[in-house]
C-alpha cells in the first residue's frame, strides 16, 4: 500500500515536531507548513536527523496559513490524505493584550486552510484543541461531554474552531474531523534533540522550571498555595509529548472509520499532579534544586483539571504510556543538552 501523505500545519513547533517524527517512523510521508513565528528551522533539521532512512519522506514549506495562494500551490502539487492542524498562537497573556492578532491568526488561518482543503477534496482533519475549553470544571475527571467555556481570547479561538468544525460537518457529511483536547503536554523526545523552546518568558510551568534549572531564571513563582488540593497548589494532567504525538497517529487511523463524523477526544493520562509534586519529580530527575517563590493565584487558573481517558482508550485504542518520572527525565535531557533551546545564549534574553 502506498504511504499516506499528511499535511502538518505548525509542524516545526513543539508538539508538531514530535508528531512529524512519529509520522515518519510510522511510515507516513509528511509535509510541514509553518511560518516559523514561534519555531525554528533547526527543529525540522533535527527531526530529519532522528528519522534516519525516513528523512526523505519529509518536506517543509515556510508559509503563513493565511497566504491562500501559497497554500493553493502546495495542495495543487501534492495530494494529501489528511491534515493535522497545529498552527496557531498559544500564549494566553498575549491573547488578552492582542485579541485581534489572535483571532486573525488562529481563526483566519483555520478558515483559509479549511476552504483550500475543501477545494482540493481533502476532507480529513485532526485539530489541536485544548483542555482550556473545560474552564474551571465543576468536577473531575473531565469527560468530553462537559460544558464548554472560554476564559480568554486564546481559549475562545479553540472553542470557535471546534464550533466551526462541527458546523462544517453538519453542512457536509463528507468531512471527517477529530478534535483532540490536549491536557498539559510536557517533556521532550528521549534523544534530547527536539523539545519545547518558547520565545520570551515561559507562560507554562515546565518550560519555566527548565529555565530555572539551567540558570536562565533565578526562581520559580508558584501561583497559588491555597487551593483545595493535597498541598495547596494547582493540579493538572501532564502528558508526555511523545505519548501525545502517538495520539495523533491513533486519530489518523480513526479517520479511516467509515462511521466517524466530527468527534472529540481528550488526550491526557487521567492522573492529576500538583505543582509541588511536579517540581519534586523534576528535582529528582535533574539533581537540580529549584528555588521557589510563593505567590497569589494566577487569574483564570482552575484548581484541579484532569482528563477522563475512557473515550480515547475505547475508540482510538490509545493510552499514554509515560509517567511524570519519564516526562521530567526527558525534559531535563533536552534542557541540559540545549540550555538555550534551538538558539544560543546571545540570541536569548
Ligand atoms: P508551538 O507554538 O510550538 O507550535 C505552533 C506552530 O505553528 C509554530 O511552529 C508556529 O510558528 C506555527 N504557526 C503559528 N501561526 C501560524 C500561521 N498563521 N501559519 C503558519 N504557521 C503558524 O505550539 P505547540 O505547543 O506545539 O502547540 C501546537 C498546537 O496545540 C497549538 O494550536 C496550540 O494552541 C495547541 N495546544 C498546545 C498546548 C500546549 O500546552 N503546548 C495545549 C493545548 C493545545
Ligand atoms: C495554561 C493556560 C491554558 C493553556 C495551557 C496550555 C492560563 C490561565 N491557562 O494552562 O489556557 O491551554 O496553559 O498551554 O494561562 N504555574 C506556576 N508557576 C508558573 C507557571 C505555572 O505555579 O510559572 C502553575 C499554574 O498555576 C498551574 C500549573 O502550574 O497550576 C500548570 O500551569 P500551566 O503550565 O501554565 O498550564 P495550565 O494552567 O493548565
Amino acid at each position: 500500500m502506498a504511504a499516506k501523505t499528511i499535511l502538518v500545519t505548525g509542524g516545526a513547533g513543539y508538539i508538531g515536531s514530535h508528531t512529524v517524527l512519529q509520522l515518519l517512523n510510522g511510515g507516513f510521508k509528511a509535509v510541514i507548513v509553518d511560518n516559523y513565528d514561534n519555531s525554528s528551522e533547526i527543529a525540522v533539521e533535527r527531526v530529519k536527523g532522528l528519522a534516519g532512512q525516513f528523512a526523505s519522506n519529509l518536506s517543509c514549506h515556510k508559509l503563513d496559513l493565511r497566504d491562500r495562494e501559497g497554500l493553493e500551490k502546495i495542495f495543487a502539487s501534492t495530494k494529501f490524505d489528511a491534515v493535522i492542524h497545529f498552527a496557531g498562537l498559544k500564549a494566553v497573556g498575549e491573547s488578552v493584550e492582542k485579541p485581534l492578532y489572535y483571532f486573525n491568526n488562529n481563526l483566519i488561518g483555520t478558515i483559509v486552510l479549511l476552504e483550500v482543503m475543501a477545494a482540493h477534496g481533502c476532507k480529513k482533519l485532526v485539530f489541536s484543541s485544548s483542555a482550556t475549553v473545560y474552564g474551571w470544571p465543576k468536577q473531575v475527571p473531565c469527560t468530553e461531554e462537559f460544558p464548554l467555556s472560554a476564559a480568554n481570547p486564546y481559549g475562545r479561538t479553540k472553542l470557535m474552531i471546534e464550533e466551526i468544525c462541527r458546523d462544517l460537518y453538519q453542512s457536509d457529511h463528507g468531512w471527517k474531523i477529530i478534535l483532540l483536547r490536549y491536557f498539559n503536554p510536557v517533556g521532550a523526545h528521549p534523544s534530547g534533540n527536539i523539545g519545547e523552546d518558547p520565545r520570551g518568558i515561559p507562560n507554562n510551568l515546565m518550560p519555566f522550571v527548565q529555565q530555572v534549572a539551567v540558570g536562565r531564571r533565578p526562581a520559580l513563582t508558584i501561583f497559588g498555595t491555597d487551593y483545595k488540593t493535597s498541598d495547596g497548589t494547582g493540579v493538572r494532567d501532564y502528558i508526555h509529548v511523545v505519548d501525545l504525538a502517538d495520539g495523533h497517529i491513533a486519530a489518523l487511523n480513526k479517520l479511516e472509520d467509515p462511521k466517524i463524523g466530527c468527534e472529540v477526544y481528550n488526550l491526557g493520562t487521567g492522573k492529576g499532579t500538583s505543582v509541588l509534586e511536579m517540581v519534586k519529580a523534576f528535582e529528582n530527575a535533574s539533581g537540580k534544586k529549584i528555588p521557589l517563590k510563593m505567590a497569589d493565584r494566577r487569574p483564570g487558573d482552575a484548581e484541579i483539571v484532569y482528563a477522563s481517558t475512557d473515550k480515547a482508550s475505547k475508540e482510538l485504542n490509545w493510552k499514554a504510556k509515560y509517567g511524570i518520572h519519564e516526562m521530567c527525565r526527558d525534559q531535563w535531557n533536552w534542557a541540559s543538552k540545549n540550555p538555550y533551546g534551538y538558539g544560543s545564549a546571545d540570541s536569548k534574553n
